[in-house]
């Protein structure tokens, strides 16, 4: 099947280059002139494993390609796949201007193809952006108000891809979702699907609206787990018990799995903070109270708070000047170059005014967390996870990258003050304890 894909982000890349690997001839279109030809050499604009040589590989295969023509992109198919992106507002509302640009494009070329009385095949858009609940139902009411909606459906088939592992979670789904009032339209999605679906049948056909919530909902769900757990730390704190411990005994109890109740000092990314307040503006807007999605948030937003309260505990603010830390990780989550709403990042810009230096370790994210923190003076980058640890006074974990869990324990006779503040809960802390360091986690 021909596909076109609006947007080459990273829902828009992984889902071109996974359709493309499935047998499928996809163009990706972007604005962006850079980002195109930089594809077209299959380098990828961030960090995602397997994907540069999927689009290599597919490239050279031709049956991926890339272009800032948006005519070529409406001309190669009849099935549109939106992957804009939606920025969020001050107000926590979704900036829709990419997506409601993207289907203008698409109902002018349609509208035009009428006029000139071509010969015209219908055509089916799948919202994958993130979008309020009811977009999809006030897109539809335009194209028919414009009389498209005989020649133009569209439908919403949210993605549920983590970075990090993005490729596999494409291939493998959990579920595929399609919320449309269109069967033609479902057909497609079901049709694409079967190689990855063929096994088990996991694709839920909804209504828009329910589509759109499944998305908002899954995301505000995981994020109020781990909200959820990072409280219980607090009182694991409070009561001096183990959270680790305390996550395998709820965990084991299938009704609630372990998955996303790994404590830690928040939960970042481009993703759940800005779902959250999506979601809660959603809510506002139809006169509900959302307190569990609100509650989401504030105990996100107070969790650095708590561990910072841990770091000033041992070191009272006015001893901070003479300090030198060492920061383990500022990518919000491991295997990614990402530090979008990294609460690394956040930590970084409350220590630096505070101390003498900070000292990075970020083994993925080094670049954009350089820049990020360009301004700040007294913050360095090593290059070396050895020598991050020179000539510092403690060390501060933010992101569980998987170098950082067996290391060495010699590599901390370098801290002068012997103290680990792990914000990931990660080190093995009897070990730690009994070599003389001192352990600061969460909720253990
Ligand atoms: C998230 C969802 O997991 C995907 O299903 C969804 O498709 C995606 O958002 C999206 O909407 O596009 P992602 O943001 O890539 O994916 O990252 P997650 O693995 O979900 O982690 C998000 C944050 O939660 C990270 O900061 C991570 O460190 C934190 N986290 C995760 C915890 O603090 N504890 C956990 O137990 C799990």
């Amino acid at each position: 099947m021909n596909l076109s894909i609006f947007g080459c982000g990273y829902v828009g890349l992984v889902t071109g280059a996974c359709f493309a690997d499935l047998g499928n001839n996809v163009i990706c279109y972007d604005i962006s002139k850079k980002r195109v030809n930089s594809l077209k050499k299959a380098i990828i604009p961030f960090h995602e494993p397997g994907l540069d040589t999927l689009v290599l590989n597919k490239s050279n295969d031709k049956k991926l390609n890339f272009t800032n023509s948006i005519d070529a992109c409406l001309k190669f198919s009849d099935v549109y796949f939106i992957c804009v992106g939606t920025p969020q507002k001050t107000n926590g509302q979704p900036n829709l201007e990419f997506i409601k640009s993207s289907i203008q494009s698409i109902s002018d070329y349609v509208d035009l193809q009428i006029k000139n009385k071509k010969n015209l095949s219908k055509k089916h858009i799948f919202i994958k952006s993130t979008v309020p609940p009811g977009t999809i139902k006030k897109l539809s009411r335009k194209l028919k108000s414009r009389k498209l909606d005989s020649f133009i459906t569209i439908s919403s088939n949210p993605e549920f891809l983590k970075e990090g592992s993005a490729i596999q979670d494409f291939m493998k789904p959990d579920r595929v979702v399609v919320g449309s009032n269109y069967q033609d339209a479902v057909e497609v999605i079901r049709h694409l699907h079967r190689p990855i679906l063929w096994k088990s049948d996991r694709l839920l056909t909804v209504s828009p609206e329910s589509s759109e919530t499944i998305k908002y909902s899954s995301n505000a769900f995981l994020a109020m787990k781990i909200s959820f757990i990072n409280e219980v730390a607090k009182l694991s704190d409070a009561i001096g018990a183990d959270i680790n411990d305390i996550r395998k005994g709820i965990g084991l109890d299938k009704r609630i799995n372990p998955n996303f109740l790994y404590s830690g000092i928040g939960f970042g990314g481009s993703c759940f903070p800005k779902d959250v307040k999506g979601l809660s503006y959603v809510y506002k807007k139809n006169n509900i109270t959302p307190h569990l999605v609100n509650a989401t948030m504030n105990v996100n937003d107070e969790q650095l708070e708590h561990f910072l309260k841990k770091i000033f505990a041992i070191y009272p603010k006015k001893s901070l000047k003479d300090k030198t830390f060492t920061i383990w990780g500022q990518a919000f989550k491991p295997n990614t170059d990402d530090i979008r709403e990294s609460v690394g990042i956040k930590l970084v810009k409350r220590l630096s005014p505070l101390v003498k230096e900070l000292k990075i370790f970020e083994p993925i994210a080094r670049k954009n967390s350089q820049a990020e923190h360009s301004q700040l003076d007294n913050v360095s980058f090593a290059t070396k996870i050895s020598s991050s640890v020179i000539r510092s006074d403690a060390l501060i974990i933010c992101t569980e990258c998987k170098e950082f869990w067996n290391i060495d324990l010699d590599i901390f006779s370098q801290l002068n003050d012997k103290n680990i503040f792990d914000g990931r809960n990660i080190l093995d802390k009897s070990s730690l304890l009994s070599s003389g360091y001192n352990y600061f986690g969460i909720g253990r």
